[in-house]
């Protein structure tokens, strides 16, 4: 049963290309359950006449903040504590800017100041627009007030150039405003996380791995899925099937995971570092098969970029978690982890032994943070998610009260 059933969802559309989509998201929020009320911004009706998204929605369509009909009865006040949710597809950078300066000059803004609703974003604009910095600020000033945002996904744009900016797909925002309502530890709450080996190549035909199979991190994806995450999931090669409802970026090796991590972590309120990541890749991989020599080989390894450490380090970092995978004074080694690399958590499993660690069903967890440690035992790598995604929830929301 969808979550949206019976939930008063006020969309506002902003103006832009992407309007089109809009009269089709409103279909699919309904087909959901939902009452939706949509209002739009004047540039937005320059892109699609509000009499097709009165014929979707079945609602009367509202744009004027100085409606006399309307204002009579406060219809800006009316419609703020309407909404369950407000959800802002697609929202321009222009309306994300004048959302974050709190202005209150049309009917749109003033509903979003005037509500105690949820809000919801799906931004879509040209890919610079999108990466100019004052875009990003304006979404890191958004964010620290509780707004959450949905998308913007990469690919071919409308004016020609490829990149990120496109309106997240809609099944996707109707899933984002599904999980405001799930009630979930994570609801609303965006993660990323990385799982598996990854593989660097010594020649075409070789390469340096490890034994992660992507169990623990697949299970991590899946518990934060079930908590009412959104779930971004960046994996290395593995034989496992992704959860369904995660985003899947598929990589090699650590420089494209550190890439796709990189690419996505803006997108993120928590990022969990499950991936087992080279420490080391082959300085210069031959173009060819090496040939057999019959005598002692060496390789020039060098370090490869700390993905997790890269995160912590960003300005406005996520809620960050890392694992510490050890093969001897567990807690201490895992303490290092978290003060040297500025974490906010760090997992901790013993591994080199059999039945737990990597490529196992099983795993046993330890958690360290600043002021405590707690632990979790030895379970399936299914329940041990599930405990480990509780204690990053209590974490997380104490860290951040505004967004519970
Ligand atoms: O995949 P499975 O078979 O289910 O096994 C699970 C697991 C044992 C791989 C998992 O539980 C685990 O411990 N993952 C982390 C493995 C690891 O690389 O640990 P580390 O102690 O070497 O690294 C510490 C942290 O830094 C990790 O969060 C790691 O993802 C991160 N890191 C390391 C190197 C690097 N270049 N970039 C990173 O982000």
């Amino acid at each position: 049963m969808s979550l949206l059933i019976h939930k008063q969802l006020c969309l506002i559309v902003t103006g832009g290309i992407a309007a089109y989509k809009a009269p089709e998201l409103v279909r699919r929020l309904r087909d959901a359950g939902a009452v939706v009320k949509v209002v739009m911004t004047a540039a937005a009706r320059e892109f699609v006449q509000p009499l097709t998204f009165q014929a979707v929605s079945g609602q009367p369509v509202h744009g004027d903040l100085l409606d006399p009909a309307a204002e009579a009865a406060m219809g800006h006040i009316e419609l703020a504590r309407w909404a369950d949710l407000v959800l802002i597809a697609p929202a321009s950078a222009d309306f994300l800017a004048r959302l974050a300066a709190g202005l209150a000059d049309d009917l749109a803004t003033t509903l979003c100041l005037a509500t105690a609703a949820p809000i919801l974003v799906a931004p879509a604009m040209n890919r610079v627009m999108w990466e100019h910095p004052a875009t990003q600020a304006n979404l890191v000033t958004l964010r620290t007030r509780g707004v959450q945002a949905v998308g913007p996904d990469s690919g071919a744009q409308a004016c020609g150039e490829t990149g990120p900016g496109r309106l997240a797909e809609l099944p996707a925002i109707v899933a984002a405003a599904e999980h405001w309502f799930s009630g979930g530890e994570l609801a609303g709450v965006r993660l990323l996380i990385t799982a598996g080996p990854t593989h660097e190549a010594i020649d075409p035909v070789r390469i340096i791995t490890n034994r992660s199979s992507g169990k623990m991190g697949y299970a991590m994806a899946l518990a934060a899925l079930a908590a009412g995450a959104s779930v971004t999931l960046v994996s290395g090669p593995t034989a496992l099937s992704p959860p369904t409802g995660s985003v899947i970026k598929r990589v090699t090796t650590a420089a494209e995971m550190y890439s796709a991590v990189m690419g996505a972590v803006i997108e993120a309120d928590i990022f969990i570092a499950c991936a087992a990541v080279a420490d080391y890749q082959v300085a210069a991989p031959a173009p060819h098969k090496m040939k057999k020599q019959g005598r002692e080989l060496t390789l020039t390894l060098i370090p490869t970029r700390d993905i997790l450490q890269a995160v912590a380090a960003r300005p406005h970092p996520p809620f960050t978690v890392g694992f510490a995978a050890e093969t001897e004074n567990l807690i201490q080694h895992a303490r290092a982890k978290l003060t040297g690399k500025g974490l906010n958590l760090v997992a901790a499993n013993l591994v080199g032994q059999s039945g737990t660690g990597f490529d196992s069903d099983e795993n046993e967890l330890h958690v360290v943070w600043d002021e405590g440690e707690k632990q979790l035992g030895r379970a399936s790598k299914d329940a041990l998610a599930r405990r480990l995604i509780s204690v990053i929830a209590e974490h997380y929301r104490a860290k951040h009260p505004a967004r519970a």
